[in-house]
């Protein structure tokens, strides 16, 4: 059994940079949701618009460890339009088989990681914990590694309350 996976959508590729430095600093395995059709280009630009707009379904495809094989989760994902990206709301909707300790990190241009870590507690009928938004221009830049590092420790630290706990826990310094 996996005690922890990442599970991670990333379009462009900065949600997958932060997954990856996570995933390595807690020794754990990273799961995929992907687009079922790329969103590529100005069209790919405007499905993902249309699709959170509307809070439609987004098809998708799940590469990781059966999630009935996994003690806890950490779930990552872009801000589109202020909302959580829909493929990862999506898959967070249709899944049932989610272990109960579920920690988030929402990635963003400059705001929304909040109201997007929200829809990851709406989608899965509970609040994550803990929480981390990082800002993408800092994943870019490499500053969000310290961030994570702290988002990682606390999650350690955290694992033995997660059973009995589900307080809020903000760890962003951004305004998000
Ligand atoms: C359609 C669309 C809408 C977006 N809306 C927001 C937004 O409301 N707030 C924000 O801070 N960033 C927004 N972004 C920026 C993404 O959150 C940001 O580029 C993120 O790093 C993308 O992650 P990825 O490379 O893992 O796909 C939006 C991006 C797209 C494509």
């Amino acid at each position: 059994m996996d005690e922890t996976v990442v599970i991670y959508y990333s379009r462009t590729g900065v949600t997958l940079t932060a997954a990856t430095q996570l995933a390595n600093m807690l020794g754990c395995p990273k799961a995929e949701v992907a687009d079922a059709v790329p969103r590529a280009g100005a069209y790919g630009d405007l499905r993902c618009v249309v699709d959170n707009l509307f809070r439609r379904k987004a098809g998708y495809r799940y590469s990781g460890p059966p999630l009935a094989n996994v003690r806890d989760v950490i779930v990552m994902a872009p801000v589109w339009m202020g909302r959580l990206a829909a493929p990862m709301r999506t898959f967070l909707e249709d899944a049932n088989t989610l272990p109960r300790l579920v920690a988030a990190v929402t990635i963003m241009a400059r705001r929304g990681g909040l109201r997007a870590a929200q829809d990851i507690g709406d989608a899965i009928g509970r609040e994550p914990f803990p929480v981390l938004t990082l800002v993408e221009q800092d994943i870019i830049s490499g500053a969000a590694r310290a961030e994570i590092k702290r988002f990682a420790d606390a999650y350690l630290r955290a694992r033995p309350d997660l059973s009995q706990a589900h307080r809020p826990a903000w760890l962003s310094p951004h305004e998000a």
